[in-house]
């Protein structure tokens, strides 16, 4: 079993490993390889961009936006400036590396060269604090994402998930745009619900999917009802929650936790709710 970022790395230099860069992503393990439980392969959602987004910081974007990425065996778009961001979770570290991959196909009109994750990781286009200061214009960053998720189709048949900064971001508006599915994480807590009122009515006629996280044991009766009635109001789906794991924040492996083998028990629970959620969301874009 492999299990660490440097074992990792050491087996992603090498051919033909499942779900590496030079194997197909559905071949038996790796990422990409759960599809095979949903009959399906990365190749079943060629092109297809899902964006997990949402107003508020700390709700779980990340969380999602990289373990689904992991699952549907997508590429990674990073469009978080922020330290603590997807990026940083893979293990990019922007201050060891001269210019950016997002900005220079930004500014070039060009189509990025994905970092290679290898079995256990997204592939990914990381994400650099000068994305925060020079974006580019909302409609030419959305023909980009298109462009990039076509490109991306055509050369390893697989899917692209988008993750986003907190807030009303024009970036975050501008993946929205050229979403086949968004993926919105619902922490049931006041303000945090408050904030995705103001997105789905904001999003209306968007393909929206409210994901429950960090669900406690007994989630206050107010909040259940409130998400039930912004659903049914926007007809907006809520799918599989997530529960709360104490542990998750003190985690420091870069693996995805959907690709430990074996799962741990600690983590079986959140791998089954992850999978839930992937399967819905599968579901959802390729409908
Ligand atoms: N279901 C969960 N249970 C416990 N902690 C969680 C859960 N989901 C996310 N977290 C933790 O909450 C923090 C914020 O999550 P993150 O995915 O970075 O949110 P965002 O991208 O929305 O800011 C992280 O420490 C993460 O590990
Ligand atoms: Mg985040």
């Amino acid at each position: 079993m492999v299990d660490d970022v440097e074992s990792a790395a050491a087996l992603v230099e090498q051919d033909g490993i499942p779900g590496g860069r030079h194997s197909a992503r559905e071949s038996g393990a790796g990422k990409g390889a759960w599809l095979a439980t949903l009959g399906m392969t990365p190749a079943d959602l060629t092109g297809k961009i899902i964006v997990v987004a949402g107003y508020k910081g700390g709700i779980g974007k990340t969380l999602l936006a990289y373990e689904l990425a992991y699952l549907l065996g997508a590429v990674l778009i990073d469009l978080d400036w922020d330290r603590g961001n997807a990026s940083r979770a893979w293990g990019y570290r922007e201050e060891n590396r001269i210019g950016s991959p997002l900005m220079d196909a930004l500014g070039r009109g060009r189509v990025p060269r994905p970092l290679a994750g290898g079995p256990w990781r997204p592939d990914l286009v990381p994400c650099s604090a000068e994305f925060g200061i020079d974006q580019p214009p909302h409609e030419q960053l959305t023909e980009a994402l298109e462009t990039w998720a076509a490109a991306w189709g055509e050369e390893y048949r697989c899917p692209v998930v988008v993750d986003t900064h907190p807030g009303a971001q024009s970036s975050t508006y501008a993946a929205v745009a050229a979403a086949h599915g968004i993926v919105v994480p619902t922490v049931l807590g006041e303000r945090e619900m408050e904030a995705t009122e103001g997105l789905v009515s904001e999003l209306k006629s968007y393909r929206i999917i409210l994901i429950p996280n960090k669900v406690g044991i007994s989630p206050p009766e107010r909040y259940i009802k409130w998400l039930s009635r912004i659903s049914a109001t926007s007809f907006v789906p809520v799918g599989p929650s997530v529960s709360n794991y104490s542990w998750l924040p003190t985690r420091q492996r870069r693996m995805a936790i959907c690709a430990s083998n074996p799962v741990s028990a600690r983590a079986r629970p959140l791998v089954e709710e992850l999978h839930r959620v992937g399967e819905k969301v599968v579901r959802y874009v390729a409908a």
